[in-house]
């Protein structure tokens, strides 16, 4: 098949969009028994999830669950503070890139384990240096925060605060079995979250939900300009792991991300067209430091918890409660560890970057030869793109995606995906 022909047939096949692998079998040959190493990975990410929410959203794609009684949260905890030690002493002298701890939600625990999370923070980072731009970042839901938690956050160093909102339309959030607090409760969080020091503040925004459509999408812009935040985030509803499928077309899709990027570039905020990313600050990628170098250079990451992910020089792996067990039975385990862990070769390993990298609708080309893809494919595949108008070239060596690329961008990114030398 052309790369033209290639194209076309996957336009058409709305599996490829930031998933990857499409199925876990795809990686089947390369799945190994043990840990993941980070031998050659001298700086790196941690991660800590937190699979606890106060509901459970029906659109959710993440490893949650209802927030268990006070002391098995404690329990959780302390078992991923063993597995943190574990690794730290197994891997010394590693630097420290960003630090998020995710879900979930971090702040459904209860106030005695969210102190007790902020130490387990704590002694994750003793004696670990961190790079200059280090930023560590925190989930959370409006509903689940409380003033002693926000002094918590920004008296342990998380100076960036990401919550969800998705959409400003009570409804459509009540038929996705979603509730979030009105306009005022949120305006006073907001301005109680700067108070206790916190400085930058994402919002997470959602595209391709079930009842959404320009109207909605007017008002959430509206919401946005009215609470004002450093930084937005804008997700299109992934549905590889959800039983129910939305239904809209690419061309409606492409439609509302591009309402959402009008509104907020006219608003002040700063993103590329195709970034999912938005920020007040025009120097700032809108991302903590863990997904900013994740995303855009693919940096290694160790995730801690049930079914976090890691990535090293040497593959990918999912802690126990990912992929082949209901995270309910593994909850009370005595650690979390790799439950599947793949040596990737080296064009899987830039598949995988790409893949994360589609969110910032850019992707390093020295990166992806750094990390083995085939130079004379890559070639004939960037050629493709810039003669139709799918990509176009940046001032280094990153690529960037046209408005034409991005009504497509998954059958785009799917190109440079494991095109094996
Ligand atoms: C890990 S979730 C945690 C956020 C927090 N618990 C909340 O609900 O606000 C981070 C973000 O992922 C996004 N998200 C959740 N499910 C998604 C899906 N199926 N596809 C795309 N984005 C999704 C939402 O915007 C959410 O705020
Ligand atoms: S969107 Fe947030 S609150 Fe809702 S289920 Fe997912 S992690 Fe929990």
């Amino acid at each position: 098949m052309t790369i033209a022909e290639l194209f076309e047939t996957r336009k058409a096949d709305l599996r490829w969009n930031t998933s990857y692998p499409l199925s876990p079998d795809d990686w089947k040959e390369y799945r190994v028994h043990g840990r993941l190493p980070f031998s050659n990975d001298m700086s790196l990410s941690f991660y800590i999830h937190i699979p606890f929410c106060r509901q459970l959203c029906s659109f959710c794609e993440y490893t949650r669950m209802l927030c268990p009684a006070e002391n098995t949260q404690e329990l959780y905890l302390r078992t991923v503070a063993l597995d943190i030690q574990r690794f730290k002493e197994e891997h010394k002298g590693r630097k420290l890139l960003g630090f998020d701890i995710g879900g979930g939600t971090p702040t459904s625990l209860s106030e005695a384990n969210f102190y007790c999370l902020m130490e387990v923070y704590r002694e994750a980072i003793a004696g670990m240096p961190l790079s200059d731009d280090y930023e560590p970042s925190i989930e959370a839901t409006f509903n689940t925060l409380s003033s002693s938690k926000l002094h918590a956050m920004a008296s342990n160093g998380f100076q960036r605060l990401s919550l969800g909102v998705q959409s400003s339309c009570k409804s459509l959030l009540h038929s996705h079995s979603r509730v979030n607090c009105d306009e005022q409760n949120m305006a006073e969080w907001l301005n109680a979250a700067h108070e206790a020091g916190i400085k930058k503040v994402n919002l997470d925004f959602m595209y391709g939900l079930k009842g959404q459509d320009e109207s909605t999408i007017i008002h959430d812009l509206e919401l946005i300009e009215r609470l004002h935040p450093q930084q937005v985030t804008l997700y299109e509803l992934r549905t590889n792991m959800l039983a129910g499928q939305e239904s809209f077309s690419k061309n409606e899709l492409y439609c509302q991300y591009t309402q959402y990027y009008s509104g907020l570039i006219k608003m002040g905020y700063n993103a590329h067209f195709g970034q999912n990313t938005f920020s007040v600050n025009r120097h700032d990628e809108g991302t903590s430091s863990y997904l900013r170098k994740r995303m855009l250079n693919g940096a290694p990451y160790k995730g801690f918890g049930l079914a976090a992910q890691s990535m090293s020089s040497h593959g990918v792996s999912y802690n126990i409660g990912k992929l082949s067990c209901n995270p309910h039975q593994v909850l009370n385990a005595t650690g979390y560890p790799e439950e599947y862990t793949y040596m990737l070769p080296p064009h899987e390993l830039a598949s995988k970057y790409l893949a994360v990298s589609a969110y910032n609708g850019s992707f390093s080309t020295k990166r992806l030869k750094d990390f083995g893809a085939d130079n004379e494919q890559l070639s004939l595949i960037l050629d493709f793109c810039f003669s139709n108008g799918l990509l176009r070239k940046g001032k280094t060596e990153r690529v960037y995606i046209t408005p034409k690329g991005f009504m497509h961008y998954g059958a785009l990114f799917s190109l440079f995906i494991n095109p094996k030398p």
